[in-house]
């Protein structure tokens, strides 16, 4: 058993983390600051657990920090707290420099404080969670391995991109036993309804248009949250420090093709007197749009020996059932500021 601390641990994936870790006997500490993208019935199968503390604190607090990591005495760190929406970037990227790199940058200095108070454990980890998104964008061919230079394109992107570095610095500088994760796109359950699943899956059962940005052939490799959640705790576990992880689902889709899947998936369970890919409308690009990515995953599979277990077909049946069944979680959401509407064009 160890105590994490999970950052984040409210929004979509880092829940996923939160959900399995403490299920696997551990003791989760979860740090969030609530912001839009957060919700408390995300860890609500665990809310009871004595395994699960929840410290409702911004990364960017730093005595706030110093007192949970005095208070909570970690023995890794999982850091998943971040603005994340590409779109929202686009529109107001101050929040996601302030979020994700000066965050980081006080986390890392309040973890590094920690880890020196504690004579400096060889066991402690400090684990970042990132995106393939820093190394930019593919044409047809190729894969991002964990030499690829980065080259992110987005606020989004470029804000993670920092983040990895400042993560990197700290291992080389002060030896900080860091690890580094760079994973491509999540699917799944609890996912907030401004991302492109959920939003094809909602405006489908609304019967109003689904939009695609584009001309629909960006490709995206997509990976169900769980399968992240599990490969997470992998690399915490057995993860060489200093060394950085790319994660992939082995499932490349066209964006066109994988809203053609959930539309197939949801004439089947929810029939409609027409097929839901009658709803489908192309829109305007988002600026800058990568045109694809695609993960080299030969390093986590041989040295650690994980990948990934739920196929995309499997993955798109579980995740449409599940938002099914839970539309008084995705009602309350859409109520939020933004969700509904398109952003990232206004500049
Ligand atoms: N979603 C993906 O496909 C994907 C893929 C690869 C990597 N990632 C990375 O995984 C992490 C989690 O992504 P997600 O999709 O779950 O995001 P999310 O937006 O669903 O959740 C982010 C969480 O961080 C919290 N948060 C934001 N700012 C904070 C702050 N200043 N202090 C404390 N908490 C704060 C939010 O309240 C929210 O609960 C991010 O770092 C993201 O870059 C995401």
């Amino acid at each position: 058993m160890t105590r994490l601390l999970v950052t984040g641990g409210q929004g979509f994936i880092g829940s996923a983390v939160v959900r399995q870790a403490v299920a696997d006997g551990h003791e989760v500490v979860s740090v969030d600051a609530m912001t839009y993208a957060a919700c408390m019935e995300n860890v609500a199968p665990v809310a009871n657990s004595p395994r699960f503390v929840f410290e409702h604190a911004d990364i960017c607090d730093r005595a706030a920090m110093d007192r949970i990591f005095a208070h909570h005495k970690p023995d890794a760190v999982m850091h998943l707290a971040a603005e994340s929406h590409v779109d929202r970037s686009i529109d107001r990227p101050n929040a996601f420099v302030t979020t994700n790199v000066l965050g980081t940058c006080y986390l890392l200095e309040t973890a590094h404080g920690y880890w020196i108070s504690q004579k400096r454990p060889a066991g402690f980890r400090f684990h970042h969670i990132s995106t393939d998104e820093v190394y930019g964008s593919l044409g047809a061919e190729g894969q991002f391995s964990e030499n690829t230079p980065y080259a992110p394109r987005s606020p989004y992107a470029a804000s993670k991109a920092a983040s990895d570095h400042l993560v990197r610095a700290w291992g080389e500088t002060y030896g900080l036993p860091v690890l580094i994760t760079n994973c491509s796109n999540n699917y799944g359950p609890y996912q907030f309804p401004e991302k492109l699943i959920p939003v094809v899956i909602l405006n489908a059962l609304a019967k109003a248009p689904i939009p695609v940005y584009g001309t629909g052939d960006n490709v995206r490799d997509w990976l169900y949250v769980e399968d992240h959640a599990n490969a997470l705790l992998h690399v915490l576990r057995k993860g060489s420090p200093g060394r950085s992880y790319n994660i992939g689902g082995e499932s490349e889709a066209r964006n066109i093709d994988l809203v053609g899947m959930i539309c197939a998936v949801l004439d089947r369970l929810r029939p409609w007197s027409a097929s839901y890919a009658k709803l489908i409308r192309f829109v305007s690009d988002r600026p800058g749009h990568d045109q694809r990515y695609a993960i080299d995953a030969t390093r986590i599979r041989t040295e650690l020996g994980w990948r990934p277990t739920v196929s995309l077909a499997e993955g798109l049946e579980r995740t449409i059932r599940w938002y099914l069944e839970n539309e008084r979680w995705w009602r309350a959401l859409q109520e939020r500021d933004g969700v509904g509407m398109r952003l990232g064009l206004t500049r």
